[in-house]
């Protein structure tokens, strides 16, 4: 119940304001972003490979308002395709983006995010990584989708994600799988109407489930985007089923969260990639951790009212 109220205030100005001015923040903030610069994340990317991690990064930021601070957010990305480079990780450190941050909700945006976003896909190809496109609410998703086939035209492994609660999803599946692409499949942390997407958590997880069955029988490559114990099980049993091999789909976990079943699951022989977001535009990211599970907000309240 609380997830959604949070959601709904992470709208709020005045809040945004008070959170990010809160000095017990940043701890709460630190546990689930790597650093707030390139410099501070590399290290954090370097120690995750080492313990047999595959990572994709994901410069914070959204909703931009105005194109100069698009091109800020593509020259940010271009940045750290000039870090990884001498990191030589190739397709084990790749990227995620958000078309918000690109520019997709200004006048013409849909034009200036595909321009901005194919040369951030560009940088990264020329250094033999890849780049998701993060899902954000569901307006943005026709737009998504279609830069998404835009761009895979000259790079096939630019990535997709799918977010289960929406109805629309199982079709986008059938549609992505067909197309043999690289499918990031989660559950959805958007505030998002009863008209378009599924408002129980159970009805949510049974749409997952059907979604990763679609994804796993294609001819795509799935990503397994979730914390769930009970849909990490079914996914192995899913893709067994389907012929896949341990390397023919992987894991993604959140920078943070659940590192124990990340560390688990890679000694196991799965490939597990972690989300890793950086840099001072947090409180959208954060607000977003904060509603997927009340716990998070227990401990943030316990930090403000223990000082
Ligand atoms: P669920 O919320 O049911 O959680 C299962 C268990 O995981 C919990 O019981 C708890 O143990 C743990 N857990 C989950 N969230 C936690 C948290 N915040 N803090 C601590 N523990 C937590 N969404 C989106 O709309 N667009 C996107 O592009 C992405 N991208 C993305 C990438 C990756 C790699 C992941 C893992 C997730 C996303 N998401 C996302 C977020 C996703 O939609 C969803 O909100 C979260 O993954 C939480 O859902 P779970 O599947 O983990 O299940």
């Amino acid at each position: 119940m609380l997830g959604p109220v949070i959601l709904a205030a992470s709208r709020s100005g005045s809040l945004r304001r008070a959170v990010s001015a809160a000095p017990v923040t940043k701890p709460v903030v630190d546990r689930f972003i790597a650093g707030e610069s390139v410099e501070e994340t590399t290290p954090v990317v370097r120690s995750m490979a080492a313990r047999g991690l595959e990572v994709t990064l994901d410069v914070l930021g959204e909703d931009v308002t105005d194109p100069a601070e698009a091109l800020r957010a593509r020259d940010a990305y271009l940045r750290l395709v000039e870090a990884l480079e001498p990191l030589d990780l190739g397709p084990r450190a790749e990227m995620s983006v958000k078309l918000s941050s690109f520019g997709q909700a200004l006048p013409g945006g849909h034009d200036l995010a595909l321009k901005n976003v194919t040369a951030v896909v560009e940088a990264a190809d020329a250094i033999g990584t890849t780049v998701t496109l993060d899902m954000e609410d569901h307006t943005t998703v026709d737009s998504t989708l279609a830069i998404h086939a835009e761009v895979r035209r000259d790079y096939p492994l630019t990535g997709a994600v799918v977010q289960s609660y929406l109805f629309r999803t199982e079709d986008d599946c059938r549609a992505l799988a067909d197309a043999g692409a690289r499918v990031r499949l989660v559950k959805g942390a958007y505030k998002e109407p009863a008209s378009v997407a599924y408002q129980d958590k159970a009805d949510v997880d049974k749409a997952y489930i059907r979604s990763l069955r679609i994804l796993m029988e294609g001819a795509g490559y799935p990503m397994v985007g979730t914390h769930d114990p009970r849909i990490v099980a079914i996914a192995q049993d899913l893709a067994y089923r389907a012929g896949r091999k341990p390397d023919a789909y992987e894991f993604q976990m959140l920078y943070g969260i659940r590192e124990a079943e990340q560390a688990r699951l890679a000694a196991e022989g799965h490939r597990v990639r972690v989300y890793i977001a950086y840099g001072t535009d947090w409180y959208g990211y954060f607000m977003r951790r904060l509603a997927e599970r009340p716990a998070n907000l227990a401990f943030f309240l316990r930090s403000v009212v223990s000082r």
